[in-house]
This record gives structure tokens, C-alpha cells and sequence, in this order.
């Protein structure tokens, strides 16, 4: 038996003016996409912007349902959007940000496993990382440069 040791970087930013530009940019259309989610539910509001390759950006936030389970997540709701109208365009990067309407979050929120499942499958798809940046509504804001420390011994295709 030997011990085997899984290490994982993130990078964090006290907050979101220490982000480069670009990064700004798309954490604000988070923003805008986390206001418009609908969460009646769990009143805690979800939303994610992706920049594509091809210089096209989407956003997503939770989308909740009465039937629970049939809600979904922000960060699916913007990737599955993104393989369904650009389908060979690669993610560079996806920017998250969530908050409650009852408490507000300041700490980073990082996304869900069955979303991290998800980015995976699109990482692996584009052979090329996704740079993901997360917070909650203002304070700390956490970068990973690929899905991959945030889901370590994922699974993929290559085991199919
Ligand atoms: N939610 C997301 O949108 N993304 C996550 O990664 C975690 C959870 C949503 C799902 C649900 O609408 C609400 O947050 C509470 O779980």
C-alpha cells in the first residue's frame, strides 16, 4: 500500500479589482446573469459567463424548477448553451459568481460537482484548459487555471 497525494492550486484575489481586465469584464456579466436568475426556491442566485475563442460570450444562471430536481445549475445552464450554438468553438475561460437573497456571500462560491463533471467534459473535448474564476456577490475571488484542480481524478472518455 503507498500513500498517494493529490495536490490542487488555486490562486485568490482579496478582491475583484485585483482580477486582470479581462476578467473583470466577464465576472460583471456573471453579475448581471446572477440578477436574472430564477430562484424563487433557494433564493440564492447563480450566474456564469463564458468567453469562447471565437470572441462570443454566454451566460447562464440557475434556472429552478417546482419538480426540484429538474432545476439546473448556472454553470450548465452557460456551457450546455455554449456546446448547443457553437459546438467547435473552444471555453477559455468562465467567470461564476453567486449570492443569497437572504444572506449575501462573500466568500468564493466554487461551482457544484455535477457542473465541474460538466466543464470537464469540455476541457477534455478541447484539449485545452478552462480557466475558471469564482466569488460569491464582492470579497475574496478564487482562479483556477483548469478544471482539473477543482475536479481531480475526474472521469472521461478515456475509460469508455
Ligand atoms: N447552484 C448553481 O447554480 N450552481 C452551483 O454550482 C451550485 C448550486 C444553484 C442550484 C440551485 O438553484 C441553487 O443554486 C441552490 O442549490
Amino acid at each position: 500500500m503507498k500513500e498517494v497525494k493529490i495536490e490542487s492550486t488555486l490562486y485568490v484575489f482579496e478582491t475583484i479589482e485585483e482580477l486582470p481586465n479581462e476578467a473583470v469584464f466577464l465576472m460583471r456579466k456573471a453579475f448581471d446573469a446572477r440578477d436574472r436568475a430564477y430562484a424563487p426556491y433557494s433564493n440564492f442566485n447563480v450566474g456564469a459567463a463564458i468567453l469562447l475563442d471565437n470572441g462570443e460570450i454566454i451566460t447562464g444562471n440557475n434556472q429552478e424548477n417546482a419538480s426540484y430536481p429538474s432545476g439546473l445549475c448556472a454553470e450548465r445552464t452557460a456551457i450546455y448553451y455554449a456546446g448547443s450554438q457553437y459546438p467547435n468553438a473552444k471555453v477559455v475561460r468562465m467567470a461564476i459568481s453567486a449570492t443569497g437573497k437572504s444572506k449575501p456571500m462573500l466568500s468564493p462560491i466554487p461551482p457544484c460537482g455535477a457542473c465541474r463533471q460538466a466543464i470537464a467534459e469540455y476541457e477534455v473535448k478541447q484539449k485545452s484548459p478552462i480557466e475558471i474564476y469564482f466569488m460569491g456577490e464582492a470579497g475574496k475571488v478564487a482562479k483556477s487555471k483548469s478544471l482539473v484542480n477543482l475536479l481531480p481524478l475526474v472521469f472521461d472518455k478515456s475509460v469508455l
